[in-house]
């Protein structure tokens, strides 16, 4: 893939971003998906919460978190003393990759292509936002953000930092929590991190 660099600008704020988004033709996602998901949340954030690519519902609404994992993200900051509406929350890939499967659309996580490709616009997000934190969510937004090596597994919950030097903290992504069969201990472990998170931040 060419990658998103020649769509992202290199000026402006989030507006310009947002505009600009869906012109991407960096992969080849944005030809079966029904519209762009952009990142949702205020510019002054503290706090940027990474995730992996919108879900079915996401990809119908155009707003990033709004289907079932968007759902038990919002208890779960509730749970931790975080305001939804003070964080800025995003993709590291900001199309809908998924298989069909009769009328079914079934969600398939992107490749490393994919996520190489996209990384121009979650890298304009974090210059523009400047998160004193970012809370990494699963292993593709962990590939994106904190390279091969890293293992959500062994690293969740600990403080990190990104390649520039972002503070960062790793944890699992929401929807795995929601297909989880042990899910009230999974829950708690969740919001045990997102606390972290803010203690983090001080
Ligand atoms: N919804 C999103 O916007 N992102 C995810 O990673 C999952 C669901
Ligand atoms: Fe562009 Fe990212 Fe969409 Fe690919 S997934 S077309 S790189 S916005």
């Amino acid at each position: 893939y060419p990658g998103a660099a020649e769509w992202v600008p290199d000026t402006g704020g989030l507006p310009r971003v947002r505009n600009a988004l869906p012109d991407c033709r960096g992969c080849d996602l944005w030809e079966y998906a029904d519209q762009v998901v952009p990142g949702d949340g205020p510019a002054e954030a503290r706090m940027m919460l990474v995730g992996e690519q919108p879900g079915d519902v996401e990809d119908q609404r155009g707003k990033a978190f709004v289907g079932p994992a968007g759902r038990l993200l919002d208890k779960a900051l509730v749970e931790a003393g975080i305001d939804r509406a003070d964080v800025y929350l995003t993709n590291a890939v900001k199309h809908f990759r998924f298989e069909e499967r009769g009328k079914r659309r079934i969600h398939k996580t992107p490749a490393v292509g994919h996520i190489v490709a996209c990384q121009p616009w979650l890298a304009r997000e974090l210059a523009i936002v400047k998160p004193e934190l970012v809370v990494v969510l699963g292993a593709t937004a962990a590939r994106a953000l904190l390279g091969t090596g890293f293992k959500v597994t062994a690293q969740r919950g600990q403080p990190v930092e990104l390649a520039d030097g972002t503070p960062a903290m790793a944890t699992v992504h929401p929807s795995a929590v929601v297909r989880s069969r042990e899910y009230r201990r999974d829950f708690g472990l969740f919001v045990d991190d997102l606390r972290a998170a803010v203690a983090m931040l001080g």
